[in-house]
Protein backbone atom coordinates (compact mmCIF):
# COMPACT_ATOMS: atom_id res chain seq x y z
CA UNK A 1 0.00 0.00 0.00
CA UNK A 2 1.22 3.30 -1.05
CA UNK A 3 1.87 5.72 1.54
CA UNK A 4 1.96 8.80 -0.78
CA UNK A 5 -0.48 10.98 0.35
CA UNK A 6 -0.18 13.75 -2.41
CA UNK A 7 -1.63 13.59 -5.79
CA UNK A 8 0.66 13.11 -8.29
CA UNK A 9 -0.17 16.07 -10.76
CA UNK A 10 2.57 14.44 -13.23
CA UNK A 11 -0.18 11.56 -13.96
CA UNK A 12 -3.49 12.71 -12.64
CA UNK A 13 -6.26 14.07 -15.31
CA UNK A 14 -7.00 16.94 -12.99
CA UNK A 15 -5.58 20.63 -12.97
CA UNK A 16 -3.30 20.09 -10.03
CA UNK A 17 -4.52 20.57 -6.20
CA UNK A 18 -3.86 24.46 -5.29
CA UNK A 19 -0.96 25.03 -3.56
CA UNK A 20 -1.25 22.94 0.00
CA UNK A 21 -2.97 25.51 2.60
CA UNK A 22 -2.60 24.58 5.73
CA UNK A 23 -5.01 22.16 6.63
CA UNK A 24 -8.19 22.40 8.83
CA UNK A 25 -7.49 19.99 12.22
CA UNK A 26 -9.59 18.01 15.09
CA UNK A 27 -9.36 21.29 17.55
CA UNK A 28 -10.20 23.45 14.68
CA UNK A 29 -13.24 21.46 13.94
CA UNK A 30 -14.19 21.25 17.82
CA UNK A 31 -13.38 24.99 18.72
CA UNK A 32 -15.98 26.69 16.12
CA UNK A 33 -18.67 25.06 18.90
CA UNK A 34 -17.75 27.40 21.43
CA UNK A 35 -19.99 28.45 24.83
CA UNK A 36 -22.73 25.81 23.30
CA UNK A 37 -23.09 27.52 20.37
CA UNK A 38 -22.13 26.97 16.42
CA UNK A 39 -21.87 30.73 14.98
CA UNK A 40 -21.36 29.21 11.35
CA UNK A 41 -22.80 25.37 10.76
CA UNK A 42 -19.79 23.01 10.23
CA UNK A 43 -20.26 21.20 6.74
CA UNK A 44 -19.14 17.57 5.77
CA UNK A 45 -19.91 15.73 2.91
CA UNK A 46 -19.19 12.32 1.87
CA UNK A 47 -15.52 11.80 -0.22
CA UNK A 48 -14.39 8.27 -2.19
CA UNK A 49 -12.02 9.30 -4.52
CA UNK A 50 -9.46 11.52 -5.29
CA UNK A 51 -11.21 13.83 -8.10
CA UNK A 52 -14.27 13.74 -6.01
CA UNK A 53 -12.16 15.05 -3.06
CA UNK A 54 -10.64 17.41 -5.23
CA UNK A 55 -14.14 19.07 -6.06
CA UNK A 56 -15.90 19.08 -2.49
CA UNK A 57 -12.56 20.05 -0.56
CA UNK A 58 -12.85 23.72 -0.81
CA UNK A 59 -16.88 24.01 -0.16
CA UNK A 60 -16.22 21.81 3.26
CA UNK A 61 -15.16 21.81 6.24
CA UNK A 62 -14.91 17.66 6.52
CA UNK A 63 -14.51 14.96 4.34
CA UNK A 64 -16.22 11.61 5.50
CA UNK A 65 -15.30 8.52 3.96
CA UNK A 66 -18.10 6.64 4.66
CA UNK A 67 -18.93 3.17 4.95
CA UNK A 68 -21.77 4.28 2.84
CA UNK A 69 -19.62 3.69 -0.39
CA UNK A 70 -20.57 -0.08 -0.05
CA UNK A 71 -23.83 0.59 -1.65
CA UNK A 72 -23.25 3.95 -3.84
CA UNK A 73 -19.44 2.21 -4.93
CA UNK A 74 -19.79 -1.51 -5.12
CA UNK A 75 -23.61 -2.11 -4.87
CA UNK A 76 -23.59 -3.74 -1.52
CA UNK A 77 -26.80 -4.33 -0.02
CA UNK A 78 -25.81 -2.93 3.17
CA UNK A 79 -22.84 -1.18 4.91
CA UNK A 80 -22.03 -5.13 6.56
CA UNK A 81 -19.86 -6.56 4.26
CA UNK A 82 -17.33 -3.50 3.84
CA UNK A 83 -13.54 -4.21 4.85
CA UNK A 84 -11.22 -2.53 6.28
CA UNK A 85 -8.99 -2.91 2.89
CA UNK A 86 -11.91 -1.08 1.05
CA UNK A 87 -11.91 1.84 3.51
CA UNK A 88 -8.31 2.01 3.36
CA UNK A 89 -7.87 2.50 -0.10
CA UNK A 90 -10.75 5.24 -0.87
CA UNK A 91 -9.52 6.65 2.39
CA UNK A 92 -6.07 7.46 0.79
CA UNK A 93 -7.50 8.38 -2.46
CA UNK A 94 -9.66 11.32 -0.51
CA UNK A 95 -6.59 12.24 1.46
CA UNK A 96 -4.30 12.50 -1.58
CA UNK A 97 -7.27 14.61 -3.51
CA UNK A 98 -7.66 17.49 -0.77
CA UNK A 99 -5.77 19.93 1.22
CA UNK A 100 -8.13 21.73 3.24
CA UNK A 101 -11.04 19.68 4.55
CA UNK A 102 -10.56 17.36 7.99
CA UNK A 103 -10.45 13.91 6.22
CA UNK A 104 -12.54 11.17 8.64
CA UNK A 105 -12.44 7.46 7.59
CA UNK A 106 -15.15 5.31 9.07
CA UNK A 107 -14.38 2.04 10.81
CA UNK A 108 -16.06 -0.56 8.98
CA UNK A 109 -18.28 -3.13 10.80
CA UNK A 110 -16.39 -6.02 12.57
CA UNK A 111 -13.25 -3.58 12.85
CA UNK A 112 -13.71 -2.27 15.99
CA UNK A 113 -16.74 -3.88 18.10
CA UNK A 114 -14.75 -7.09 19.76
CA UNK A 115 -13.07 -5.02 21.89
CA UNK A 116 -10.66 -1.63 22.39
CA UNK A 117 -7.36 -2.95 21.30
CA UNK A 118 -9.37 -4.68 18.20
CA UNK A 119 -10.45 -1.27 17.51
CA UNK A 120 -6.79 0.49 18.65
CA UNK A 121 -5.03 -1.76 16.02
CA UNK A 122 -8.01 -1.26 12.82
CA UNK A 123 -8.11 2.67 13.78
CA UNK A 124 -4.18 3.07 13.23
CA UNK A 125 -3.89 1.21 9.81
CA UNK A 126 -6.33 3.31 8.77
CA UNK A 127 -4.50 6.05 9.79
CA UNK A 128 -1.33 4.86 8.55
CA UNK A 129 -2.97 4.09 5.46
CA UNK A 130 -4.46 6.71 4.47
CA UNK A 131 -3.18 9.89 6.48
CA UNK A 132 -6.59 10.37 7.71
CA UNK A 133 -7.03 13.01 11.03
CA UNK A 134 -9.99 11.17 12.76
CA UNK A 135 -11.84 7.97 12.20
CA UNK A 136 -15.27 7.64 12.91
CA UNK A 137 -17.36 4.57 14.59
CA UNK A 138 -20.77 3.51 15.22
CA UNK A 139 -22.43 3.49 18.65
CA UNK A 140 -23.46 5.39 21.77
CA UNK A 141 -22.75 4.22 25.43
CA UNK A 142 -21.75 0.76 24.52
CA UNK A 143 -18.69 2.15 22.22
CA UNK A 144 -18.08 5.00 25.44
CA UNK A 145 -14.94 2.67 26.81
CA UNK A 146 -13.07 2.32 23.16
CA UNK A 147 -13.59 6.20 22.58
CA UNK A 148 -12.29 7.15 25.70
CA UNK A 149 -8.86 4.30 24.66
CA UNK A 150 -8.52 5.41 21.03
CA UNK A 151 -8.74 9.45 21.85
CA UNK A 152 -6.48 9.08 25.23
CA UNK A 153 -4.12 7.15 22.40
CA UNK A 154 -3.66 10.06 19.83
CA UNK A 155 -6.83 9.17 17.59
CA UNK A 156 -9.25 11.61 17.43
CA UNK A 157 -12.55 9.77 16.93
CA UNK A 158 -15.76 11.10 15.49
CA UNK A 159 -19.30 9.02 16.70
CA UNK A 160 -22.25 8.14 15.06
CA UNK A 161 -25.52 7.84 17.24
CA UNK A 162 -29.25 7.49 15.97
CA UNK A 163 -29.63 5.34 12.93
CA UNK A 164 -26.73 3.76 12.90
CA UNK A 165 -26.63 1.42 9.31
CA UNK A 166 -24.28 -1.16 10.68
CA UNK A 167 -27.02 -2.37 12.92
CA UNK A 168 -29.46 -2.87 9.63
CA UNK A 169 -30.21 -6.27 10.89
CA UNK A 170 -30.30 -5.45 14.92
CA UNK A 171 -32.70 -2.84 13.73
CA UNK A 172 -35.02 -3.98 11.20
CA UNK A 173 -34.56 -0.86 8.68
CA UNK A 174 -33.71 2.24 7.88
CA UNK A 175 -36.71 3.70 9.86
CA UNK A 176 -36.68 7.16 12.10
CA UNK A 177 -35.19 6.68 15.77
CA UNK A 178 -36.49 8.00 18.30
CA UNK A 179 -39.91 7.78 18.41
CA UNK A 180 -40.64 5.97 21.97
CA UNK A 181 -39.83 7.88 25.36
CA UNK A 182 -37.32 4.87 26.17
CA UNK A 183 -35.79 5.37 21.80
CA UNK A 184 -35.83 9.11 22.97
CA UNK A 185 -33.73 8.74 26.53
CA UNK A 186 -31.16 6.24 25.32
CA UNK A 187 -30.37 8.24 22.03
CA UNK A 188 -29.38 11.48 24.30
CA UNK A 189 -27.27 9.20 26.58
CA UNK A 190 -25.62 8.06 23.59
CA UNK A 191 -24.90 11.54 22.88
CA UNK A 192 -23.77 12.34 26.52
CA UNK A 193 -21.69 9.18 26.44
CA UNK A 194 -19.67 9.49 23.74
CA UNK A 195 -19.47 13.32 24.50
CA UNK A 196 -17.74 12.13 27.50
CA UNK A 197 -15.31 9.42 26.37
CA UNK A 198 -13.75 12.37 24.37
CA UNK A 199 -15.51 12.13 20.73
CA UNK A 200 -14.39 15.15 19.03
CA UNK A 201 -18.11 15.22 16.98
CA UNK A 202 -20.82 13.06 17.08
CA UNK A 203 -22.83 12.40 13.38
CA UNK A 204 -26.71 11.78 14.95
CA UNK A 205 -28.28 10.45 12.01
CA UNK A 206 -32.42 9.58 11.20
CA UNK A 207 -33.89 10.77 14.70
CA UNK A 208 -36.65 13.02 15.62
CA UNK A 209 -36.06 16.58 15.56
CA UNK A 210 -36.38 17.12 19.16
CA UNK A 211 -33.73 14.56 20.00
CA UNK A 212 -31.25 16.13 17.60
CA UNK A 213 -31.87 19.93 19.49
CA UNK A 214 -31.41 18.47 23.08
CA UNK A 215 -28.34 16.42 21.90
CA UNK A 216 -27.15 19.40 20.65
CA UNK A 217 -27.89 21.61 23.61
CA UNK A 218 -26.56 18.64 25.98
CA UNK A 219 -22.86 18.10 24.66
CA UNK A 220 -19.81 20.46 24.02
CA UNK A 221 -18.77 18.58 20.98
CA UNK A 222 -20.61 19.91 17.63
CA UNK A 223 -23.56 17.48 16.33
CA UNK A 224 -23.40 16.86 13.27
CA UNK A 225 -27.11 16.11 11.21
CA UNK A 226 -28.19 13.56 8.55
CA UNK A 227 -31.63 13.36 8.97
CA UNK A 228 -31.55 14.97 12.54
CA UNK A 229 -32.22 18.93 12.58
CA UNK A 230 -30.95 22.62 10.96
CA UNK A 231 -30.29 22.87 14.76
CA UNK A 232 -27.55 20.99 15.11
CA UNK A 233 -23.77 22.09 15.12
CA UNK A 234 -23.17 20.61 11.12
CA UNK A 235 -24.75 19.08 8.32
CA UNK A 236 -23.69 15.64 6.63
CA UNK A 237 -25.26 14.12 3.32
CA UNK A 238 -23.70 11.12 0.79
CA UNK A 239 -22.85 13.00 -1.96
CA UNK A 240 -24.49 11.44 -4.88
CA UNK A 241 -27.80 11.38 -2.65
CA UNK A 242 -27.06 15.18 -2.75
CA UNK A 243 -25.83 15.34 -6.61
CA UNK A 244 -29.09 13.52 -7.62
CA UNK A 245 -27.49 9.84 -8.85
CA UNK A 246 -30.32 8.14 -7.38
CA UNK A 247 -33.71 8.06 -7.84
CA UNK A 248 -34.42 6.34 -4.58
CA UNK A 249 -33.48 8.69 -1.20
CA UNK A 250 -34.24 8.22 1.88
CA UNK A 251 -36.18 11.73 2.95
CA UNK A 252 -34.06 13.42 4.74
CA UNK A 253 -32.36 14.16 1.27
CA UNK A 254 -32.40 16.88 -0.92
CA UNK A 255 -31.39 16.42 -4.47
CA UNK A 256 -29.60 19.58 -5.37
CA UNK A 257 -29.34 18.86 -8.81
CA UNK A 258 -29.84 15.61 -11.35
CA UNK A 259 -26.08 14.17 -12.36
CA UNK A 260 -28.10 11.24 -12.93
CA UNK A 261 -29.90 12.40 -15.92
CA UNK A 262 -26.84 14.29 -17.33
CA UNK A 263 -24.85 10.96 -17.37
CA UNK A 264 -27.25 9.12 -19.34
CA UNK A 265 -28.26 11.83 -21.88
CA UNK A 266 -23.99 12.27 -21.72
CA UNK A 267 -23.53 8.49 -22.25
CA UNK A 268 -26.43 8.38 -24.94
CA UNK A 269 -25.08 11.37 -27.10
CA UNK A 270 -21.57 8.81 -27.10
CA UNK A 271 -23.42 6.06 -28.20
CA UNK A 272 -25.44 7.69 -31.07
CA UNK A 273 -22.14 9.39 -32.33
CA UNK A 274 -20.11 6.17 -32.09
CA UNK A 275 -22.45 4.47 -34.04
CA UNK A 276 -22.92 7.17 -36.40
CA UNK A 277 -19.07 7.24 -36.82
CA UNK A 278 -19.02 10.72 -36.44
CA UNK A 279 -16.58 9.92 -33.10
CA UNK A 280 -14.12 10.31 -32.96
CA UNK A 281 -14.09 12.99 -35.35
CA UNK A 282 -10.38 14.86 -36.79
CA UNK A 283 -9.84 16.93 -33.47
CA UNK A 284 -9.60 13.51 -31.69
CA UNK A 285 -7.74 11.97 -34.25
CA UNK A 286 -3.91 11.39 -34.99
CA UNK A 287 -2.36 11.77 -37.72
CA UNK A 288 1.03 11.12 -39.16
CA UNK A 289 3.60 14.10 -39.24
CA UNK A 290 3.89 15.70 -42.76
O1 LIG B 1 -21.23 6.13 5.78
C1 LIG B 1 -21.67 7.28 5.69
O2 LIG B 1 -21.72 7.88 4.61
C2 LIG B 1 -22.13 7.91 6.91
C3 LIG B 1 -22.87 9.20 6.78
C4 LIG B 1 -24.19 8.98 6.18
C5 LIG B 1 -22.95 9.93 8.07
O3 LIG B 1 -21.92 7.41 7.96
Amino acid sequence: MSTTFTLDTSTSRANPTPAPLKRLTVPAIQRRKADGNTEEPLVMLTAYTARQAQLLDPHCDMLLVGDSLGQVIYGLPSTVPVSLDMMCAHGAAVVRGSYHSVVIVDMPFGSYEASPQQAFESAARIMKETGCAAVKLEGGEAMAETISFLSRRGIPVMAHIGLTPQAVNALGGYAARGRSDEEEKKIINDGKAVAEAGAFAVVIEGVVEPIAIAVTQAVSIPTIGIGASAQCDGQVLVTEDMLGMFERVPRFVKRYNDVATLISETAASYAAEVRARSFPGEEQTYQPKK
